[in-house]
């Protein structure tokens, strides 16, 4: 028989419960196959987080992405953690350690360069909608990015507690018409493919000038960005996000530079 041979990639994985959908899988082989970087890339389903990491920490696994259901029971998981995840209250990404998992956050960065591509936002008015834990990462980049923040929510209770959290404004949905914000990003799962489309934004909410992100990329373009769109205003699309928080994993797990246009490819191709 032959002898066994030893594996030289390197492991990393997507986990999440489920995690058949996610596209970190496409997006992140065609990285490391353009860098010529010795890893394989799993998507795996994992019912417990706190399992599933301890294993895979065993197993020899290098780093993971972590998605729904994980990302705040990841936090507890890790021997240490940065600012940023600390204040989202949410991991997305562990590297090893030689004591265990360090935890960071990057999607409020995806969040921070997506809508950066479109110029800088310090001192701007940012309206973010939703108080789940997107909205977190979201609101938490913005004000880091030095906006001027406000949540809005269809259960103001949450909103407002969101709000509390982050040191930031709170406005009603039914205040709303009587305001306006240079960025707008929606954070809830309205619009994505099988939920209601509809978000209850006063009629010519959206002026030209507006720069209007949704985090949702299934389908890419949800009827809020196309009202968006169609009122003049700059969009940014989920897509974005999702390649920009993965560009930050991987550049913190390999220490290289991530190839942005090869990512973004991956992407596109998956979504199709
Ligand atoms: P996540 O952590 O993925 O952001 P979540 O915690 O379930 O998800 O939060 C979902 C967000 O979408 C909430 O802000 C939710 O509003 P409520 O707090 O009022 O539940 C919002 N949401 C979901 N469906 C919605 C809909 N049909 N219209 C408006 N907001 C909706």
């Amino acid at each position: 028989m032959d002898a066994v041979r030893p594996v030289h990639e390197q492991l990393y994985a997507v986990i999440g419960h489920p995690v058949g959908h996610s596209l970190s899988p496409a997006m992140m082989r065609a990285a490391f196959a353009h860098l010529g970087y010795p890893a394989v890339y799993l998507a795996l389903d994992v019912a417990s987080a706190s399992e599933g990491l301890d294993l895979l920490y065993r197993v020899g696994f290098q780093g993971l992405s972590v998605t729904i259901p994980h990302k705040e029971a990841a936090l507890g998981r890790c021997v240490s953690v940065d600012e940023g995840a600390r204040a989202v209250g949410a991991v997305n990404t562990v590297r090893r350690t030689a004591s265990g998992w360090e935890g960071r956050n990057t999607d409020w960065l995806g969040a921070v360069r997506a809508l950066q591509r479109k110029g800088p936002f310090k001192g701007r008015t940012a309206l973010v909608i939703g108080a789940g834990g997107a909205a977190r990462g979201v609101v938490y980049g913005l004000m880091q990015g030095g906006a001027a923040v406000a949540v809005t929510n269809r259960s103001p209770e949450r909103g407002q507690a969101l709000a509390r959290g982050f040191h930031c404004d709170f406005a009603a949905f039914e205040d709303l018409g009587t305001r306006s914000f240079d960025l707008v990003v929606q954070t809830t799962s309205v619009g994505m493919t099988g939920q209601p489309d509809a978000l209850p934004l006063p009629p010519g909410f959206f002026r030209a000038g507006m720069t209007v992100m949704d985090i949702v990329y299934r389908p890419l373009w949800t009827r809020f960005l196309k009202e968006a769109r169609d009122a003049g205003c700059e969009t940014v699309t989920g897509l974005d996000m999702l390649l920009y928080q993965g560009m930050a994993q991987l550049e913190w797990w390999t220490g290289l530079k991530a190839p942005e246009e090869v990512m973004r490819r991956a992407l596109e191709a998956a979504l199709e």
